[in-house]
């Protein structure tokens, strides 16, 4: 009998962002791997979930909705929807959907996340200027609740500037918590994904021509991850076998961040 160090099997998991990219390879994993998958999205989700949800995490009262559609106590949480920023959606829209709504229905689901539950949150190495940038988001992230919050990004438009920003609220939101929901037997973790082909990459190119993209981002093995190399190592981090594992930003990158710590290589995000 093989060793399922995992433990996905009957485990309720909720991801967010499941109709497409990173958030639907996971949800198809989990699903494959004998979860019980709740996936929201504003769009349509095709991968074979126990339950599609509609979700817009730009409303407050959307996600009430879709929390109230999520069956009684949850296991895991996996927060994979994003919006990539400029010149498609504005700063503001950009924070809401990337850390005011994801905290929000973090924060509405953390009741009915069991003792040894697990939450995972989809960041970015475009967050790596956090630790540069921490008195500002900290100072967002003191704000108690999504109209508070929305309100923080409208008056300071010069720090919630979209992308990068959110991206960096979502590692301080993520140690902010760990100690604390340490307490009550829950782990909080967030991945940094390097370039990956997903759909999001053609409004990335919309901000940067690819060849300089690849220049200044691509992981050093030279070619963007697969969204299943991000869904795995996301699966990882909510699992049984992370169970020591809480308040980390794992990045995810083949070695881009490496390279720019140790000064290999320069860096458009510090
Ligand atoms: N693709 C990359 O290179 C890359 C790199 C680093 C981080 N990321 C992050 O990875 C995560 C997954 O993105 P992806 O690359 O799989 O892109 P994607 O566009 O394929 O997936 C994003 C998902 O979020 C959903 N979404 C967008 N707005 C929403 C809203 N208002 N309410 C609910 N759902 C909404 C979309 O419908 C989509 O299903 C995002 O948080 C993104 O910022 C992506």
């Amino acid at each position: 009998m093989p060793i399922d160090i995992l433990k996905y099997e009957g485990k309720r998991c909720v991801v967010t962002g499941a109709a497409s990219g990173m958030g639907g390879a996971c949800a198809q994993t989990l699903s494959d791997l004998g979860a019980e998958v709740y996936g929201l999205d504003v769009q349509n989700i095709k991968p074979d979930v126990h339950r599609a949800i509609q979700l817009d995490l730009l409303q407050e009262s959307s996600i009430d909705a879709a929390l109230e559609q999520v069956d009684g106590e949850v296991d895991c949480l996996f927060n994979c929807a994003g919006l990539p920023g400029a010149p498609r959606f504005s700063a503001l829209d950009t924070c809401v959907v990337n850390i005011v709504g994801l905290r929000d229905l973090t924060e509405k689901l953390l009741p009915r996340i069991k003792r040894g539950g697990a939450i995972a949150s989809i960041t970015s190495v475009a967050g790596m200027g956090y630790p540069n940038n921490r008195e500002n988001v900290h100072a967002f992230l003191d704000t108690p609740d999504f109209a508070s919050g929305k309100a923080w990004c409208e008056a300071h438009p010069e720090i919630a500037n979209g992308y990068l920003f959110s991206k960096q609220a979502i590692i301080g939101y993520t140690y902010r918590r760990a100690a604390e929901l340490g307490e009550r037997g829950i782990r909080i973790n967030c991945l940094s994904p390097a370039p990956t082909d997903t759909p999001m990459m053609e409004a990335f190119h919309e901000q940067m021509p690819k060849e300089a993209m690849d220049e200044h981002f691509q992981a050093p093995i030279g070619r963007n991850a697969t969204p299943e190399e991000m869904a795995e190592p996301l699966i990882l981090l909510n699992s049984e076998a992370s169970r020591f594992v809480s308040g980390v930003n794992l990045f995810v990158d083949h070695g881009y961040t490496a390279q720019v710590f140790c000064e290999q290589r320069p860096s458009l995000l510090l």
